[in-house]
């Protein structure tokens, strides 16, 4: 039998960004072995993982961080040195129609996780991590200027941000309190391949392809900083491996668009694409209600990640976009896969109804 130096648990790993992580990890370290948690909510997809499944330091279980006994059986099955905690409920519009989906999963499944942890590490916490993905949305929202840093206070505004910063205070909780090893990156929007189509930058590709309507939220000056989804696994690597227990980090693209802008630009790169005279594909844009509570502006200042531990965005947005669309376009079969069933009731309550 293989042996390993270390197994790391990541939750979440069958989602977009926990695949993107998992891939480069498995690829990276063949001597550690990697388990992925992972209950196959609506957003979790197998297919994501196709291409690296078989390797041997990769195992997939089926199971959901809130419940405390397959918690415990898969701590006792594999005593993990490390959690890359990425199992959350992620959509922003999803939480403000079903708040406490969100409380369970990103609160209580991250305080299950934790306590796992504690129990299992016994106190002897050397070589030891939790890691915990969050976001820059705790911080709440920007005006017109200035960057979120590591020490802007929390502010969050819709129930996914809140039941992240309540997360985030678990797991500061726990490294003050028992002095459980744990770190914290704050991330900003992520964009790429494997991206669920209830987020912006995919459902914008889905429907121009399909000629359908552009729903963009109120007058789309909404502003977010993008980042290409394997720039934020290699900070993960970086932060994983040489980050400060009690810290948090902030990772961020250096990369602010008003929405209405990006999907301007995906409409040019698409029309190119799929040979449509210049300018056709802009004609389905459609201004809808806004979102509840809107932040109006995310931009991050990476500055500590830069200069402790040497990480910066590898990515150009007009590239990275690219090849996102790119691998829509090949990927067909994929987003008929994630876009048949519940998809469409979510999408007709979403924006049809409305
Ligand atoms: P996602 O929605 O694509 O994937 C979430 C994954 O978690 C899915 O595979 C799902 O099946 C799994 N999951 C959900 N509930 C679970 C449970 N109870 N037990 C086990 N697994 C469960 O999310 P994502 O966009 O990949 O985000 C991953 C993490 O990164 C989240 O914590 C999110 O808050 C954070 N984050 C996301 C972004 C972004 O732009 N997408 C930016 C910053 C931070
Ligand atoms: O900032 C990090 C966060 O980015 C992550 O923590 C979240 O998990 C992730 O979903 C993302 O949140 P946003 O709400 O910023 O992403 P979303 O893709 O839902 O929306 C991006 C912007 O586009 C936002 O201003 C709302 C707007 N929008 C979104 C959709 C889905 C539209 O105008 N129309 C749409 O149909």
């Amino acid at each position: 039998m293989a042996q390993y130096i270390k197994t790391i648990a990541v939750t979440g790993g069958a989602g977009f960004i926990g695949s993107h992580v998992i891939r480069l990890f498995v690829t990276k370290y063949p001597a550690y072995r990697i388990v992925n948690i992972d209950a196959l909510t609506y957003a979790g997809n197998l297919e994501n993982l196709r291409d690296i499944d078989r390797l041997p330091n990769y195992i997939f279980e089926h199971a959901d961080i809130c419940n405390e006994q397959q918690m415990d059986q898969l701590f006792g099955k594999y005593a993990f040195d490390g959690v890359i905690h990425l199992a959350a409920e992620s959509h922003v519009d999803r939480s403000i129609m079903d708040p406490l989906a969100f409380v369970k999963t990103n609160v209580l499944g991250t305080a299950v996780l934790l306590n796992t942890c504690r129990k299992y590490w016994n106190d002897d916490y050397s070589n030891k991590l939790f890691y915990h993905v969050s976001t820059d949305e705790v911080y709440g929202s920007l005006g017109e200027t200035g960057f979120f840093t590591e020490e802007t206070p929390y502010d969050p505004r819709s129930p996914y941000s809140a039941s992240k910063a309540s997360s985030d205070h678990m797991v500061m909780a726990y490294y003050h309190t028992y002095t459980l090893p744990a770190v914290i990156s704050n991330c900003s929007n992520n964009y790429g391949s494997h991206h669920f189509p209830e987020k912006l930058i995919p459902l914008m590709i889905n429907n121009i392809k399909n000629n359908k309507p552009l729903p963009v939220y109120g007058k789309g000056e909404n502003v977010r900083d993008w980042l290409w989804v394997e720039d934020h696994a290699r900070a993960i690597d970086t932060i994983f491996h040489k980050g400060r227990a009690g810290e948090t980090y902030n990772i961020g693209g250096y990369n602010e668009w008003k929405n209405i802008d990006l999907v301007k630009l995906l409409c040019a790169i698409m029309d190119t694409k799929l040979g449509r005279p210049k300018g056709e594909s802009e004609k389905l844009i459609t201004y809808v209600k806004d979102r509840s509570g809107h932040d109006l502006r995310y931009a991050i200042d990476a500055t500590k990640l830069n200069n402790e531990l040497g990480w910066k965005p590898s990515l150009q947005f007009e590239e990275g976009l690219e090849k996102t669309v790119n691998w829509y376009l090949q990927n067909q079969e994929w987003i008929n896969h994630v876009t048949s069933g519940q998809y469409q009731q979510f999408y007709a309550d979403q924006y049809v109804k409305r």
